[in-house]
């Protein structure tokens, strides 16, 4: 592909638009930022760029983003944390807490683009984002206008969204030939809802705290391994013993399933599920083995994810799940085979820093039939 040609004609596209002043809501991450650095080369200062920080971030993220595109994109930090609380807190299914955030998301974003005079939204919505969206797979925050949400009557802005027919890999590509900073095109996808999303079922203050604290360690540890997407998910540590399951799973070495109370997305077919997440405990014949046991749970079973698990202690609240994915586009994705010591010494690391925590395990579900993310 001509990259140079394609970003020229975005760009000279970009100038022939009515744009008064464009207000970018950046993520730090690759599409957001990239989005707005070519519209900045189109449009110059008319382009406003913020970091919407709605108490969902990872640690010390607002800074870290504004730290990173310094020299490449200047950005006002905005607080609402209170405001996101305030409204999602208490929410406990998955598509419920993705369609409030949207709301609260471009409410906000609705008055700040007013305040600064701004009539146009600059995002960094990619095809993979309203393709799932529309096929019904998940409400992804950032697509409005593809599902029939018309932004200027509920929002008094126009979308601009440069990059909305390209895939991640493409973006990629053009955010090199725009100079963003390898840090940020390497950064990995972070979900616009953040951590509201992976903590999972019941949101609270707790379980964000609990998901926040095991979140660092993972990403500290399996940094280095090349993955396309690794991170921790929480939830309670509430399960029931399944026979049935327990059963099929014979031949596969000394093994019992359990299932958590919480659900968690999957792609079944070309659609959407919302199904179980089911715990398998004990000793699989070789390790490998744990690799090969959603295909024989996912399959019979109204389960979207399987975890095998791997540390437990007595006492604690909390689960926490290792998910990590390989892939190119972030439609399909495979599970890394990664070492048991590597995975063992993350759970333990994950259980000593938080006693809130009462059990860890690995996330073995490839997308399909499961999603990266489990809301
Ligand atoms: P799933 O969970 O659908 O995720 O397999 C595919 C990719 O999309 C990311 N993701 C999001 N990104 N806003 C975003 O900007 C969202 O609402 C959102 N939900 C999921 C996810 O992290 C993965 O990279």
């Amino acid at each position: 592909m001509d990259y140079t040609s394609i970003i020229n004609k975005l760009i000279d596209y970009t100038r022939s638009l009515p744009i008064n002043c464009a207000l970018a809501a950046i993520s730090g991450g690759v599409d957001s930022t990239t989005s707005a650095v070519l519209v900045r080369r189109a449009i110059g200062d008319r382009l406003r760029a913020i970091f919407i920080d709605t108490g969902f971030m990872r640690s010390n993220e607002p800074n870290q983003v504004k730290s990173l595109l310094s020299g490449v994109l200047p950005i006002n930090i905005v607080d609402l944390h209170d405001y996101f609380y305030r409204e999602m807190l208490g929410i406990d299914d998955a598509e419920e807490k993705r369609v409030k955030f949207r709301g609260l998301f471009y409410t906000a974003l609705s008055r700040i683009a007013n305040e600064l005079g701004c009539d146009w939204l600059v995002q960094g919505t990619i095809a993979p984002d309203w393709i799932e969206t529309k096929g019904g797979i998940k409400t992804q925050h950032n697509v409005l206008e593809q599902v029939g949400i018309d932004t200027v009557s509920r929002y008094r802005f126009k979308l601009l969204e440069p990059l909305r027919e390209f895939y991640k890999d493409q973006v990629r590509e053009i955010a090199r030939y725009l100079s963003v900073p390898g840090e940020i095109i390497n950064r990995q996808p972070f979900p616009g809802p953040g951590l509201s999303i992976r903590a999972v079922g019941t949101l609270t203050m707790e379980k964000l705290d609990v998901v926040r604290k095991a979140t660092e360690i993972v990403e500290k540890r399996l940094g280095e391994l090349g993955l396309s997407q690794w991170f921790a998910a929480a939830w309670e540590f509430k399960v029931s013993h399944n026979d049935e399951i327990t059963k099929s799973l014979g031949q596969l070495g000394r093994l019992s399933a359990e299932l958590f109370s919480i659900r968690a997305t999957g792609v079944k077919g070309d659609a959407r599920s919302y199904g179980h997440v089911a715990l398998i405990r004990g000793e699989p014949t070789r390790w490998d083995t744990i690799y090969e046991l959603y295909d024989l749970v996912t399959s019979r079973y109204d389960v979207t994810h399987v975890i095998y698990e791997l540390a437990e202690r007595g006492r604690g609240k909390y689960f926490v799940s290792i998910r990590a994915v390989v892939t190119d586009d972030f439609m399909t994705a495979d599970v890394p085979r990664l070492s048991r010591d590597k995975l063992l010494e993350v759970a333990k690391e994950v259980l000593d820093n938080d006693d809130r925590v009462a059990g860890v395990g690995y996330d073995v579900t490839p997308k399909p039939p499961a999603t990266i993310e489990y809301e």
